[in-house]
């Protein structure tokens, strides 16, 4: 299987409730390393920029309000099959159906408080590591 890379992002809530460790456990307990990473309290518009293709949804002002609203950490993982890998370690964008034992399921507070946010495909995954790292930052 390939070896890819997959933006990662732990939310808000997450290092509000100082459990950033925890939640990057998961990822590191399924194989995937962390080849970048940087703590950054976004702007209203770097958060509505990174979150561009969700302007015309109903939830994107909160959306965008929230992910600005304190400190995140954004992280490229490494690893076979990483942006579906990633994705299963976090479970359903709402917790509620988040399958047992993903990190949704065990630490988010709510569909818009759900810790966590993985790139949905190889090519978002290229454009969203892109959007925060330099080629240069990326250290395998
Ligand atoms: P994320 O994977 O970061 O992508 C967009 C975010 O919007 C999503 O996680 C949720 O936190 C938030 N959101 C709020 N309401 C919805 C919804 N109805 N459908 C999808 N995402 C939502």
């Amino acid at each position: 299987m390939a070896i890819e890379r997959t933006l990662s992002i732990l939310k808000p809530d997450a290092t509000r409730r100082n459990i950033t460790g925890k939640i990057i456990t998961c990822f590191e307990d399924a194989g995937l390393r962390v080849v970048a990473q940087r703590r950054v309290h976004l702007t209203p518009d770097q958060a509505g920029a990174f979150y561009a293709v969700h302007k015309e949804r109903p939830f994107y002002n909160d959306l965008v309000s929230f992910m600005s609203s304190g400190p995140v950490v954004v992280q490229v993982l490494e690893g076979e099959n990483a942006v579906q890998k990633h994705r299963d370690v976090m479970g359903a964008t709402n917790p509620k159906d988040a399958t047992p034992g993903t990190v949704r399921a065990l630490f988010a507070l709510s569909i818009d408080e759900n810790s966590v946010h993985g790139s949905d495909s190889l090519e978002n995954a290229k454009n969203e590591i892109a959007f925060f790292f330099k080629d240069t930052d990326i250290v395998g």
